[in-house]
């Protein structure tokens, strides 16, 4: 099975990819994740974006792109996959598009979490106030300031997936309000899986 998981930052993409990969044992490919690792790496691509990612913008699409398609390459993904954050805008849709096309594949569903504004900012709040209480690094990018510019990259330029996937028929849109587990059934429920 190969899914997408579109969310504004803080929906929940993160807990529902981990829960669905443990399910079904599929690969959890979050781009979020393998950009922090460059940064962390010190790697050329890691210091290229660290300033954007804390910034709260959105790394170019060749740069992902070309994450994403490096990744599309190891042997994992062969039972299928969870893209977690990614595409994040049209052109990145497009670029999966054409990749699975060449390959012969196609996805199964995009998986829409809805979450008000207002609930997110508090989840990311709670998330920093975790990690700095369990003595962890905080995100560089979890502050209410930045959150504001995370939030405005997700509705000027991933938003618009959610009627890219809708046209394409593949759209699975979730209440994210739940509690996790709830959301998680709801997910269940959405793709048949
Ligand atoms: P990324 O790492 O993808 O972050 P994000 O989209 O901002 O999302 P988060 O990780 O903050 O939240 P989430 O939706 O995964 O929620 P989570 O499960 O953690 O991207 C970071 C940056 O990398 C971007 O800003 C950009 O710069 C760059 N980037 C990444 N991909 C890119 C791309 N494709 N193109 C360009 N740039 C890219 O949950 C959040 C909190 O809420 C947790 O504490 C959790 O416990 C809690 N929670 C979860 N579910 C619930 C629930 N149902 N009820 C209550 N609390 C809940």
């Amino acid at each position: 099975m190969r899914l997408v998981l579109l969310g504004a930052p803080g929906s929940g993409k993160g807990t529902q990819a981990a829960q669905i990969v443990s399910r079904l044992n599929i690969a959890h490919l979050s781009t979020g994740e393998m950009l922090r690792a460059s940064v962390a790496s010190k790697s050329a691509v890691g210091c290229g974006v660290d300033a954007i990612m804390q910034r709260g913008e959105l790394v170019s699409d060749d740069i992902v792109v070309g994450i994403v398609a490096e990744r599309l390459q190891r042997d994992d993904i062969k039972a299928g996959y969870i893209l977690d954050g990614f595409p994040r805008t049209v052109a990145q849709a497009v670029a999966l598009d054409q990749a699975l096309a060449d390959r012969g594949e196609n996805l199964h569903a995009a998986v829409e979490l809805k979450v008000v504004a207002h609930d997110l900012v508090h989840r990311i709040m709670a998330r920093a106030a975790q990690a700095k209480a369990n003595g962890e690094n905080e995100r560089a990018d979890d502050n209410p300031e930045t959150f504001t510019l995370r939030l405005q990259a997700y509705e000027t330029q991933t938003a618009p997936l959610v009627d890219y996937y809708r046209s394409k028929n593949i759209l699975k849109s979730v209440d994210g309000m739940q509690p996790a587990g709830a959301v998680a059934a709801a997910i269940r429920d959405a793709i048949g899986a």
